[in-house]
């Protein structure tokens, strides 16, 4: 229910006449940052069910990441079908002038595996070559990130308002990419165990 509601809340802005000026660009934009915002909260479960213990989050990983694949999807689509309508050349010329649509492409490219492998069959048939091409994530959130601080116009490395967002949403990749080190896991595990010791005392 919640993977659909950023979807029927844009049919629904855009159905009231509730979009900005420029209508597409804001349809892609949306669908851009939910696409980001499902990819973290998948990668987010392994950190909070360290920290939590709560077993109810591990079963929902597999959703949320299909909903960034879904997501990044509508607006890849919308990037080739609405703004572009499909012309190719001038999309080939467009990702030669700005690579941050090559980043957004390599990133986008990259989910696709994943998704494809994310039912049962694949991760029975595939065993430790699985888990090996799911760390792929470890490198989409990256480049989804820089491909978000440099959509945000042109340079990157200028702190300027805009570079904000994507600066947070970075912070946090770092943070749960840090979250995955055995050490800092094994670490945040340990710590657990011995607040919820304490609290049974
Ligand atoms: C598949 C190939 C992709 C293409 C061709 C693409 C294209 C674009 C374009 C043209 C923009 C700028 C929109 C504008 O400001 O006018 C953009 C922004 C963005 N894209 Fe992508 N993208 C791709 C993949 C992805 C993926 C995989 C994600 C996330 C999982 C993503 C997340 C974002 C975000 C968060 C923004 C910024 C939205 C904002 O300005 O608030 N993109 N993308």
């Amino acid at each position: 229910m919640l993977g659909w509601l950023p979807l029927a809340l844009l049919l629904f802005d855009a159905l009231a006449g509730r979009l900005s000026a420029n209508p597409i660009q804001e349809v892609e934009q949306r669908l851009g940052r939910t696409a980001l915002y499902f990819l973290l909260a998948s990668l987010a479960v392994t950190p909070l069910t360290t920290l939590t213990g709560w077993r109810a989050l591990p079963p929902r990983r597999r959703a949320l990441g299909l909903y960034a694949f879904l997501y990044a999807g509508l607006h890849f689509a919308t990037f080739v079908a609405l703004d572009y309508g499909f012309d190719l050349p001038e999309i080939l010329r467009l990702t030669g002038e700005k690579p941050f649509i090559l980043v957004g492409f390599s990133a986008g490219f990259l989910l696709v595996p994943l998704a494809i492998t994310s039912f049962d069959h694949f991760v029975r048939k595939m065993g430790k070559r699985w888990k090996r091409l799911h760390r792929f994530v470890y490198i989409i959130a990256p480049l989804v990130i820089v491909h978000y601080g440099w959509a945000k116009k042109g340079d990157l490395f200028a702190l300027r308002g805009d570079i904000l967002q994507p600066l947070l949403w970075g912070m946090l990749v770092l943070l749960l990419l840090v979250l995955r080190l055995p050490a800092v896991r094994k670490w945040v595990s340990h710590l657990r165990q011995k607040i919820t010791s304490v609290k049974s005392v």
